[in-house]
């Protein structure tokens, strides 16, 4: 696991940014999208280049992490929707290129299952990019989540509707329920970008980071990946105990290496 502190969100966004164009460049790719505030600077930053530097994703599929339960996909508030409005509708994504779950699918436990297939199908994920909950969710697989778990049906805990009723006109219509995928399944990409940023994440990244591999934290399944890149600002590390260890090794990484 290389962690990575950065001075600055916007740097965040143009590191992750610059891994996602190196891949993307080099030929068909399998990204794995997450929705959320932290990611939508990297968007930003991958829709400039589409539109300035030729960036091109028509050779690229994306599968989403999650889906809540109970929205219909044109509801503006499914992540269907909301990847649609900051990310894939606005770059070159070929129509059906961009997979997500169905929240309203009668049989919950096939959806997941046939996701699943899917994903493996388009052989696996190159790069999946996570950003991480308050709680240390990662995904929507909150606290206790199996390390292992596969996609399957959440329920939410308190927390994580209040976080996220800002996108709702109340808490009571953030659904109970969510599809997502599980931590096993995540851990099966090839490459995990999280991103965090903020002094709201430094508990919740110094618990995936340095506290021990727990379903208490579920982003701590990070640390059973051979392949994780962190991409913190300085608020988001600051309760990380070996910042200075970070950063001298990411200041005298040879340039060649990349991440
Ligand atoms: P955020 O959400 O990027 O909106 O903070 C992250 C998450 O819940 O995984």
């Amino acid at each position: 696991m290389e962690i990575i502190i950065l001075a600055t969100p916007a740097v965040v966004a143009r590191t992750a940014a610059d891994v996602i164009e190196q891949q993307v460049r080099r030929g068909p790719t399998v990204l794995g999208l997450a929705t959320g505030s932290t990611p939508l600077h990297t968007y930003l930053e991958l829709i400039e280049r589409h539109r300035e530097d030729g960036l091109s994703f028509s050779q690229t599929q994306a599968f989403l992490l999650d889906e809540y339960v109970g929205l219909p996909t044109a509801h503006p508030q499914s992540y269907h929707s909301v990847i649609r409005a900051e990310f894939t509708g606005k770059v070159d994504f070929r129509p059906g290129s961009v997979h997500g779950l169905n929240g309203m699918a009668d049989n919950a436990e096939a959806e997941a299952s046939e996701y699943e297939s899917h994903i493996l199908a388009a052989g696996g994920v190159d790069i999946q990019i996570l950003g991480i909950g308050t709680d240390g969710h990662l995904g929507f697989n909150e606290p206790m989540s199996s390390l292992s778990s596969r996609t399957r049906i959440k329920t939410l805990t308190h927390q994580t509707r209040q976080d996220n009723a800002r996108f709702f006109t109340h808490v009571d219509e953030v659904p109970n329920h969510v599809l997502t995928q599980g931590l096993g399944t995540i851990r099966e990409a090839r490459h995990l970008l999280l991103l965090a940023t903020g002094n709201a994440k430094a508990e919740a990244v110094a618990a995936a980071v340095e506290g021990p591999v727990a379903a208490i934290c579920p982003a701590s399944a990070l640390q059973l990946h051979p392949h994780v890149s962190v991409l913190v600002d300085e608020a988001a590390a600051s309760q990380l105990a070996h910042r200075e260890y970070y950063s001298d090794t990411y200041g005298r990484k040879p340039a060649w290496q990349g991440l």
